[in-house]
């Protein structure tokens, strides 16, 4: 794809609990991201209050881009393109985004372009990697979602695998909750499974007959929920550590298998980690050993570009300007967008 010079672009997300905005050169360099989180705010309730999250997007939404635009030296008159998450996520969080950009696009005259947030996880990568580009093999692990995809190129996605039921992050925060851990749960598991044995407790790993490449994650939060209840019923103590490191396990043995499965499958020389979970320790060090045995590239993005940011929308939005790609002003929130849905 020829690359146009020197495009900036004002990027905005708020699909779910960060409100975020940030403004990135040519796709890969981040002049600024900035993050309002409302996880304290959430926490109270053990997660995510979808109306609580719109509120909280309203109030921070101009704080936020003001201080995106200050960080990066530059006023509404620098910028070429304004991009926003359009889908998936809550509803109500959404429209703030895209309400936001639709109004600073109008009052500029600034090309508007909705950017898929899994597009936007997958294309973190391309701002800590100059080096990388398609085609490539994606695993994207977050909260929502469970996406085994190749990208055949910039915009061009070929969904392999999905979860049929609870995406990683989610079998994450449902056994810390029931540990104790406290919201949100992933990096407080990542943590505890340290001082853990990953083989004290033998929990099942989901294969799907048919399809290679799906996961499934119920069966698995069900059977720890089981082992947990077991030991309390029978009036005996577990060791938390345990069953947070043969967890860990787990999950993280049926994203390496599944992953490399499609290596195979697909000659890949290069796979990449996106979303909240790719940040976890153990899938990062079972996917470098998979990788390293095979010959493949691994790449990931650092943790804050793992969690929900805007300046991985700013990537994506970059590359879908360059391919020609502009929304209306009738662009609206997508709760259940699909990636490759324009
Ligand atoms: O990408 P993200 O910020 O939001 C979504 O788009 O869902 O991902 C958040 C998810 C949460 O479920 C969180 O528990 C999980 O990512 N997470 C982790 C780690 N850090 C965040 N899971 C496992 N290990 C971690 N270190
Ligand atoms: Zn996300």
């Amino acid at each position: 794809m020829k690359e146009i010079e020197n495009i900036n672009i004002l990027a905005i997300e708020s699909s779910c609990d960060e409100t975020a905005a940030a403004v990135v050169h040519n796709g890969r360099e981040v002049y600024s991201n900035i993050i309002s989180s409302q996880i304290e705010l959430h926490k109270l309730y053990g997660g995510v209050v979808p109306e609580i999250a719109s509120r909280k997007h309203i109030e921070k939404i101009n704080q936020v881009i003001e201080e995106a635009l200050k960080e990066a030296g530059m006023s509404l008159d620098h910028i070429d393109a304004v991009a926003v998450t359009y889908g998936p996520g809550l509803v109500g969080a959404l429209l703030v985004g895209v309400a936001e950009a639709k109004a600073i696009a109008y009052a500029k005259n600034l090309p508007l372009i909705g950017v898929h947030h899994i597009e936007g996880h997958i294309s973190a990568n391309y701002i800590e990697h100059p080096d990388l580009e398609p085609p490539f093999l994606c695993l994207v692990v977050s909260g929502g979602h469970t996406h085994l995809v190749r990208v055949a190129d910039y915009g061009k996605y070929e969904i392999l695998g999905r979860t049929r039921d609870d995406a990683a992050g989610e079998a994450y925060d449902k056994v810390a909750r029931a540990i104790g851990l406290g919201y949100p749960g992933g990096p407080k598991i990542d943590r505890l499974a340290k001082e853990g044995n990953p083989e004290a407790i033998s929990f099942p790993k989901a294969h799907i007959e048919d399809s290679p490449y799906d996961f499934s994650f119920s069966g698995l939060k069900s059977a720890v929920l089981n082992y947990i209840n077991g030991c309390q019923m029978k009036g005996e103590s577990f060791d938390p550590a345990d069953v947070a490191a043969s967890f860990q396990k787990a999950v993280v043995d049926v994203l390496v298998e599944n992953s490399m499965r499609a290596v195979g499958a697909h000659d890949a020389t290069k796979f990449a980690l996106a979303g909240g979970v790719a940040s976890n320790s153990a899938l990062r060090e079972g996917m470098r050993a998979a990788c390293e045995a095979r010959g493949i590239e691994l790449y990931y993005p650092s943790p804050i570009l793992c969690t929900d940011n805007a300046a991985m929308i700013g990537a994506a939005g970059y590359y879908e300007y360059i391919s020609g790609t502009r929304h209306g002003w009738d662009l609206n929130a997508v709760p259940n967008l699909k990636l490759g849905d324009r």
